[in-house]
């Protein structure tokens, strides 16, 4: 990310500021990789330290399904109901140790703040819109937005009316653009799908002085540990620095077309640990005049392969339809259903819009895929085999 800055921050880091009422302000510096990595300054209001009292702390509980049998897998999102808050209301459906993805509909306002104290977020906003109050300010939230939170931001979402479907992503590792996308002082690059200025930070900045109680409740090994404050978590005058949330909408991302099939790679928006999340958006198809325009069979020897689809038609793709995700686990080929291909040949165009998460080691299910799992699609590929003729 690019320098930012929201508030008022003095000309000087580490010198004396005071507040209106002539206290000093509380410097906290959010940073990763200790102090080599990206950070924020902070100037807060009360220390970030202060607690009034320490609540429970509750483990999160995934429960696993361990499948009988490992075939492609087609699930339909569509049954989940709204339920929880925005926090709560995040239903995992795939995990492994570096990233989690979870289908959210989230039906009521969070009571208290949330911090994730062990890992960055994405949320995909598949269908809703809102208001993102963090510690680093007020974010807006669209349709079709990545919103990236970084791990350390306190936030509260308040959603406008209407329902809300989001994909979200929780990993302990970082979220960043690809490194390939950038310059060696971290500017996108011009061949890159996207510029800085299809990154939204915060767009302004509350300080909120009240006194109270204030429940935040902070993901941390492995559960959430509940605190209570007697002032105002958001309670930042300024700040600057390389940190901080921000939205991205999928529709921003430039996609790349070719004389013949780019594979996955061209349509890649993020870095994770040892997984990718990528765009597939609507965009012009190849044009040569022997081109295939769908992707040939393929054997990703070291991926897991999960494609939600967003938006489009996707009447070729059996079962496949606005709302469900596929997976095409490491150990199998995959690749066009039969006839499709014959089908795709001419084709100038797609309106697919569809996000992928690549992972690199074994992604394991839940019980809720478990119900959501439709178990024709394994067969989606098998027509009976022509007589041989003679
Ligand atoms: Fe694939």
């Amino acid at each position: 990310m690019r320098y930012f800055s929201l508030g008022e921050v003095p000309p000087k880091r580490h010198t004396q500021v005071r507040g209106e009422d002539g206290r000093l302000l509380v410097e906290e510096v959010v940073g990763y990789e200790g102090f080599s990595g990206n950070e924020s300054i902070l100037l807060h209001l009360e220390s970030p330290c202060r607690i009034a009292r320490v609540g429970e702390f509750e483990p999160l509980h995934v429960e696993e399904w361990v499948p009988p049998t490992h075939v492609h897998r087609l699930t339909d999102t569509r049954p989940v109901r709204a339920e929880g808050d925005p926090v709560s209301g995040r239903k995992v459906l795939l995990f492994n140790a570096d990233v989690e993805i979870a289908i959210c509909k989230p039906a009521v306002e969070q009571e208290a703040f949330y911090r994730n104290g062990e890992g960055d977020e994405v949320l995909f906003i598949q269908q809703g819109s809102g208001e993102i109050e963090t510690t680093f300010g007020t974010l807006r939230y669209r349709q079709h937005d990545y919103v990236v939170i970084p791990r350390g931001t306190t936030y509260r979402v308040i959603m406008h009316d209407g329902p809300q479907e989001w994909l979200t992503f929780f990993t302990p590792g970082e979220i960043e653009t690809p490194n390939r996308y950038r310059n060696r002082y971290g500017q996108l690059l011009e061949h890159a799908p996207f510029s800085q200025r299809d990154f939204h930070p915060p767009h302004e900045l509350v300080t909120h002085a009240g006194r109270g109680e204030y429940e935040v409740v902070v993901r941390v090994r492995g559960g959430m540990q509940r605190y209570v404050l007697d002032y105002h978590p958001l309670d930042v005058t300024g700040w600057d620095g390389y940190v901080y949330p921000y939205t991205f909408n999928i529709h921003d991302f430039e996609p790349k077309s070719a004389r013949l099939h780019q594979p996955p790679p061209a349509h890649q928006t993020f870095q994770g640990q040892n997984f990718v999340i990528c765009s597939f958006c609507p965009r012009m198809l190849d044009w040569d005049p022997l081109a295939v325009p769908l992707p040939y069979h393929h054997s990703n020897l070291q991926s897991e392969e999960v494609m939600f689809y967003a938006a489009g038609d996707y009447a070729a793709r059996k079962g496949v339809d606005v709302g469900t995700f596929t997976l095409h686990p490491s150990g199998l080929p995959h690749g066009p259903q039969p006839g499709a291909v014959e089908k795709s040949l001419g084709m100038r165009e797609t309106n697919e819009l569809a996000v992928m998460c690549d992972t690199f080691k074994p992604l394991k299910l839940t019980t809720l895929a478990r119900d959501l799992d439709n178990p024709e699609y394994a067969y989606s590929w098998y027509t009976p085999l022509e007589q041989p003729v003679g």
